[in-house]
């Protein structure tokens, strides 16, 4: 009966996997705020992928760790920059069996650890930084990602990206926009997995939504729509489902959202001290946050969901 009349079915189709690729190592390195997950190795990186394919998870989304940094994030768009070696190879591995989806931004490779290039008085230019996704997603898309995702939050980002594909060939790679993207303490973890500090003890809320307001979030996922994005997604989840219903409500193309880095470890946290059940946890976070609206969820939790999922 409860089957009969569930509302909301959380399926295989809904989750997307984060995967982390650190250049110039041959054993995956165990990232410890975020048990279970790895910045992998190139080798360790296809045999993951190829085993969330197989349980039946439809994308991944690929994030680079390079080993050399500097000020503009060159390896970001260098055509053997870490993150553009793992697309490839992750293409040549699975063809088109599963949505490989390029994280796009300079955070993990600028030495300041800010998302866009810096002004003389270290502010973050923004219309400096455009220019530069626009090579990274060029980068990204020449080395074999269907799907670029802007994650720096930078105004125009969407359009810039947009013209940029076109102009080199591209134009069947959909753009994922980061679109409400909040500045969060839930990234915490992730921090770690990417290696990235922001210099002086800084932070993103000059770019990144505040937690105060939705309606400023709903402005931006309009604009990404108008300036092409194919789809939209709200970050973090949890504590912005209202944000998820309202841009679903609100927007035709499909809205997915992020659970975040944070929000993972907490659970695994939790559940490691015997506090509660990890995979009900994840099961009821992941129903709630499709019940809000997104279509799709990006979450350490997907390999695990689906092997319950397959299970069930
Ligand atoms: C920025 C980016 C971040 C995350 C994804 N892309 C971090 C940030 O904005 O500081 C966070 C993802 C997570 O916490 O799982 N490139």
């Amino acid at each position: 009966m409860r089957r009969l009349v569930a509302e909301t079915s959380f399926t295989v189709d809904d989750l997307v996997a984060p995967l982390f690729v650190l250049e110039g190592t041959d054993e995956p390195v165990p990232i410890s705020s975020m048990p279970g997950h790895f910045q992998h190795s190139i080798p360790s990186l296809l045999t993951e992928a190829k085993k969330l394919v197989s349980l039946g998870i439809p994308a991944l989304v690929v994030f680079g760790v390079p080993r050399r940094k500097d000020p503009v994030g060159s390896e970001a768009w260098s055509p053997d920059g870490v993150a553009q070696v793992a697309l490839s190879e992750l293409r040549a591995s699975l063809g088109d069996e599963a949505v490989v989806i390029a994280d796009l931004c300079l955070d993990e490779y600028t030495d300041h650890g800010h998302c866009g290039v810096l002004d003389d008085h270290g502010r973050v230019d923004n219309d400096a930084t455009l220019e530069l996704y626009g090579r990274v997603a060029t980068a990204q898309a020449s080395a074999g990602a269907h799907v670029v995702a802007p994650s720096g939050m930078m105004d125009g980002q969407v359009e810039a990206i947009r013209a940029s594909l076109d102009a080199s060939g591209h134009r069947d790679v959909a753009i994922l926009a980061y679109a409400a993207k909040y500045a969060s303490s839930f990234y915490g973890p992730f921090r770690e997995a990417v290696d990235v500090t922001i210099v002086g003890g800084g932070d993103r809320r000059g770019y990144q939504q505040d937690p105060s307001n939705s309606r400023e979030a709903l402005a931006e996922v309009d604009l990404d729509v108008a300036e092409g994005a194919d789809m939209v997604m709200v970050k973090p989840a949890l504590a912005y489902l209202d944000v998820i219903a309202k841009a679903a409500n609100r927007v035709d193309v499909p809205v997915l959202a992020y659970q975040v880095s944070g929000e993972y470890s907490m659970v695994q946290a939790a559940a490691q001290r015997g506090w509660i059940d990890a995979d009900a946890a994840a099961t009821e976070q992941l129903t709630a946050i499709k019940r809000a609206g997104a279509r799709a969820v990006l979450t350490y939790f997907a390999g695990r969901m689906a092997e319950i999922l397959g299970d069930g």
